[in-house]
């Protein structure tokens, strides 16, 4: 078939074998001291045929912890979890991204381990609730401020966390730097009231997120690292007195460093247009999200304004999406109440397009 979206590429040093990628989703389904389990194997490994296959958000380290069940990728056996994953998906001819999510203040001390904290850039708590196993809804957490000098070790967690995931066998490591999380945090005005060196002007504001990108690039090169943006996005109370500002300055730093793509969500009822700032303001390979079908997906890897598409809800009910595009098949939808719950049901028991639906 003549499309590019079916055509290899590279992001970077990391190879891609066709431009649709699954988009990182948060199942929470973690074992015991949030290691992958087998049932996580089987379920990327289903999604093998993805160009590229990108993680659920993953804790760096205990305090980057925020929601139930989630993966860490901080300990040994977190490692030997994640390990066995990528096996498996590398046995079926796939390629993997682990994507590092440190919540921050989006975090409720009963999802984290007894010694663990919620930090942020200020001790600002997030309105709103969050799910917990212990106690059903509860509060965000009111976030301790990190002291300037705790910030150099929150630096090391990623880069801790980088050396983690190659030993697992991962290609690449992804930051989550939306959605409200930790460097988002950084980055926004509403969030980050600090008068030290991590705060105050934009070009203050943006450190915390070029040094996490240095410090994961100082592991095996820039070029298998990739950055998670959306401007403008207000998701878990973040708030920016001028997004296109602080992005724009962002992304022009990113530039320079070499990464080894970046991945941009759009936000079409949101203060900035998010593919025109990712494309003025960033040179390298985009991943563009949100809201793509076949047609629109197609078309924006044949004009090269992006090398690739990631889906994530298209993926939870159709763990053969490539194969579905290529047939025109249709796609499966999938059940919202089994998203964040335990266990193998609505996680691998969506089944792959019946023979003559081809
Ligand atoms: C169940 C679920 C979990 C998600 N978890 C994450 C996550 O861990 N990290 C992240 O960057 N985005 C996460 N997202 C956002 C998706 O990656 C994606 O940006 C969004 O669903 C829009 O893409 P789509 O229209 O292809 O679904 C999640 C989305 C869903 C539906």
């Amino acid at each position: 078939m003549d499309n590019t979206l079916f055509k290899p590429g590279a992001l970077g040093d990391i190879e891609i074998s066709n431009r649709i990628v699954m988009a990182p989703m948060t199942r929470s389904r973690a074992g015991p001291g949030d290691v992958p389990l087998p049932l996580h194997a089987e379920y990327y490994s289903q999604r093998a045929s993805a160009g590229l296959v990108i993680t659920e958000g993953t804790q760096p380290s205990p305090n980057g912890k925020g929601y139930a069940r989630t993966p860490g990728i901080h300990s040994d056996d977190q490692v030997e979890g994640w390990s066995a994953v990528v096996d498996a998906v590398r046995a079926r001819g796939g390629s993997m991204v682990l994507q590092l999510m440190h919540c921050g203040r989006v975090a409720s001390r009963y999802n984290k381990d007894d010694d663990a904290e919620t930090v942020a850039p200020s001790a600002i708590r997030a309105s709103g609730k969050m799910y917990t196993d212990a106690k059903g809804m509860v509060d965000f957490d009111v976030p301790r401020a990190l002291a300037s000098g705790e910030i150099a070790d929150v630096i090391e967690e990623f880069r801790h966390a980088t050396a983690n995931a190659y030993r697992a066998g991962f290609a690449g490591v992804e930051l989550h730097g939306t959605s409200g999380y930790l460097p988002a945090q950084f980055l926004s005005t509403g969030t980050n009231k600090r008068s030290d060196r991590y705060g105050g002007s934009v070009k203050n504001r943006i450190r915390f997120v070029i040094e996490a990108l240095e410090a994961m690039g100082s592991v095996r090169g820039m070029s298998r690292v990739g950055l998670r943006i959306c401007p403008g996005n207000p998701f878990n109370d973040l708030s920016d007195d001028d997004p296109a500002e602080t992005f724009g300055t962002l992304l022009d730093a990113v530039n320079t460093l070499g990464i080894a793509y970046l991945h941009v969500i759009r936000l079409p009822d949101g203060p900035v247009d998010n593919l025109a700032l990712a494309t003025k303001h960033f040179d390298g390979p985009l991943i563009v999200n949100d809201s793509y079908d076949f047609v629109e997906a197609s078309q924006v890897v044949a004009t090269g304004t992006a090398a690739a598409v990631s889906f994530a809800r298209h993926y939870i009910g159709n763990p053969d999406l490539v194969e579905r595009f290529a047939a025109g098949a249709e796609l499966s939808g999938f059940d919202r109440k089994t998203l964040y719950t335990p266990g193998a049901a609505g996680y691998v028991d969506y089944p792959r397009m019946a023979q003559n639906d081809a």
